[in-house]
């Protein structure tokens, strides 16, 4: 964990949506450098309309996205591209592409950001693949692999470019829950030992305990963020009750299910 890190990404009186429709509105928040930072909130609440912001591939309604010193808002050409390669990013239908190789996925970001000869990205997309556990699956096709494995596989493809920052929108979604704490531990294990910063979608309660240094929650009916801090923090102190409520995992279970006294 790493508290009173520097801010990596700093976030602005962001407001995103689409066409005239916003979605979040006046959102402000930071991530820090080394953390694993979660991004939660209910079913179409904005999670990934966010993300996609702040990698740049909408323009926000209003606001601003800062990486270090660098506005993304404002850079263009060759600057704009030097800031979109500070992080790498799986999406939530992150597919590999299925007539690819496992390899030949990985090394799509080498092939079109870099001039490196063929061995050269070949041994940088292995080295990513032993990274994640999966070299012996090298020569595979996507289709061949368990869900766990694709989504191994998808995270090496994100880092590729040694990006200082990965995005990962539902990591585990569709996981079984073994599965799902592998990968859990994988990232937490890249955090540690490379150092990346995590900006991780979810809202697998046991993946946010097991991976998160901190959270926000979004919330669709406000269109605003409810809760940021350590999970651990907003389950036990937060003012809001709805989510106290969804770390406690009350939630879930109907009334009826609970205890009368509660
Ligand atoms: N490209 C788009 N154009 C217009 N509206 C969109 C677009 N993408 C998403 N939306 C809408 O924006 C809202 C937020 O969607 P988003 O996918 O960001 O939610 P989410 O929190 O990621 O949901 P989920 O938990 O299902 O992944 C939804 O109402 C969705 O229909
Ligand atoms: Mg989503």
């Amino acid at each position: 964990m790493n508290e009173t890190g520097e801010a990596v990404i700093t976030v602005k009186a962001l407001t995103v949506g689409y066409g005239e429709k916003v979605i979040l509105q006046n959102l402000d928040f930071e991530v820090r450098r080394g953390e694993v930072f979660v991004i939660l909130g209910g079913s179409g609440c904005g999670k990934s309309t966010l993300l996609k912001h702040m990698i740049g591939l909408y323009p926000p309604m209003a606001g601003e996205i800062w990486f270090g010193p660098d506005s993304l808002g404002a850079a263009q050409g060759d600057d704009r591209i030097r800031i979109l390669r500070k992080f790498g990013v799986m999406y939530q239908s992150g597919a590999l592409f299925g007539s690819l190789t496992v390899m030949e996925n990985v090394m799509l970001p080498l092939d079109e950001f870099t001039e490196l000869p063929a061995q050269a990205k070949e041994l940088i997309a292995l080295a990513k693949l032993k990274l994640v556990a999966m070299e012996t699956a090298a020569s595979q096709m996507p289709a061949d692999l368990s869900g766990g494995m694709q989504k191994r596989a998808a995270i090496a493809r994100a880092m590729a470019l040694d990006p200082g920052i990965l995005f990962l929108d539902e990591p585990s979604a569709g996981l079984d829950p073994i599965t799902s704490a592998g990968l859990d531990a994988l990232i937490k294990d890249l955090a540690r030992t490379l150092g990346c910063t995590f900006v991780i979608v979810t809202h697998e309660l046991p993946s946010i305990f097991a991976v998160a240094d901190r959270v926000i929650m979004l919330d669709g009916k406000s269109k605003g963020i409810i809760g940021t801090g350590r999970p651990d923090e907003l389950r036990d102190h937060s003012p809001n009750p709805w989510v106290r409520q969804f770390f406690n995992r009350q939630a879930e279970f109907p009334r009826r299910q609970l205890p009368p006294d509660d």
